[in-house]
């Protein structure tokens, strides 16, 4: 009763495609007879192969010119990509320049006005309201400041001279600068450094700020003021390459945004907490030194920053 209908069990495609294989079967088959009987097959056969390669080589050289031209395309837009890039630096260093004049002037101007309104002996008058505002004012002309004092020296970076520096050097610098943000909490920063560091070329100023950076992030990710912070400095022998670890055991990074971390005014902090460049000029600096900087991180548990810096030689005790 259930009979299988043979015929329904095969697609459409598969029987279209079988009629088109014993067409051209037969075809073939008609043609090798024929030249057989006409005694012509050993000169069809040389038509029919040089046809055939002529075909394959015009192939493979359209090929080979389409790959030249799509490759010719992609380095003509990484180039364009590249170059408007480095207008746009170009016109962000302008900018800044043009406002870090106006913006220092105003402040000033704002403080002397503060200052005048603290030495007016009769307070009753005083609006105090006006006085919030301009502290208010003066606090927000800061951090233009800073943002602009940060992007000038990004496109500075260029002229500044290298010379030999100890990194242990600089991060007990960097600590010494921060010293006051972490001085009267409870937490601890813990230092592991390699005594007999190879010295590395580079610019004091620029490392100082790149670690200034790093560990004010793990500072400030180190929730209700209490963690720890791990600090190290190895030599990495095989890649001839000093290695300076923080770790922190803060509140780690989602793996959502550890992408956009060194992108240039990317933050998650509060304003007036954080501008969003700190990681995206470390970065840049780092590779400027021909150094790499890299992250890992945990949410919750903590995170880790690794930047990788080529030492000058090799290390004293090898
Ligand atoms: N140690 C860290 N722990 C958790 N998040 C971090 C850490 N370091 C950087 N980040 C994240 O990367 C973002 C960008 O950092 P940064 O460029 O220094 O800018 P900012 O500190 O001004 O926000 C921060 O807003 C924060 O979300
Ligand atoms: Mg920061």
């Amino acid at each position: 009763m259930n009979k299988m209908n043979f015929k329904n069990t095969i697609s459409p495609q598969i029987e279209k495609n079988g009629l088109v294989l014993i067409a051209f079967a037969m075809v073939i088959l008609y043609w090798v007879i024929d030249s057989l009987a006409s005694g012509l097959l050993f000169t069809r056969i040389l038509i029919v192969s040089f046809v055939i390669i002529y075909g394959f080589f015009t192939q493979t050289l359209i090929n080979t010119r389409k790959a030249a031209l799509e490759e010719k395309e992609k380095s003509q837009q990484q180039l364009i990509q590249s170059e408007s890039l480095a207008a746009i630096g170009q016109l962000v260093a302008g900018i800044a320049h043009e406002l870090n004049n106006p913006l220092s002037s105003t402040a000033s101007l704002i403080q002397s006005d503060i200052e005048l309104i603290n030495e007016i002996k009769d307070k009753r008058d005083i609006d105090h309201e006006i006085l919030a505002d301009l502290r208010f004012s003066l606090r927000e002309m800061n951090r233009a400041e800073t943002i602009v004092k940060s992007v000038l020296g990004l496109s500075r970076q260029t002229q500044t001279y290298a010379e030999n520096v100890n990194i242990n050097k600089i991060l007990d610098d960097a600590l010494r600068v921060l010293h006051n943000q972490y001085s009267s909490s409870n937490i601890e920063i813990v230092k592991d450094f390699d005594e007999n560091l190879p010295e590395i070329n580079g610019n004091f100023a620029n490392l100082g700020q790149v670690f200034i950076n790093v560990i004010k992030n793990a500072l400030q990710a180190l929730p209700d003021d209490k963690g720890f912070i791990y600090l190290k400095t190895r030599y990495n022998k095989e890649t001839n390459c000093i290695e300076i670890e923080c770790r922190d055991t803060g509140e780690g990074i989602p793996n959502e945004i550890i992408k956009d971390i060194f992108k240039p005014f990317f933050t998650t902090k509060d304003v007036g907490k954080g501008s969003g460049l700190g990681l995206y000029i470390s970065h840049e600096i780092i590779k400027k030194h021909g150094g790499l900087i890299s992250v890992s991180s945990n949410k919750g548990k903590g995170s880790t920053f690794v930047i990788a810096l080529p030492a000058r030689g090799e290390r004293k005790d090898d």
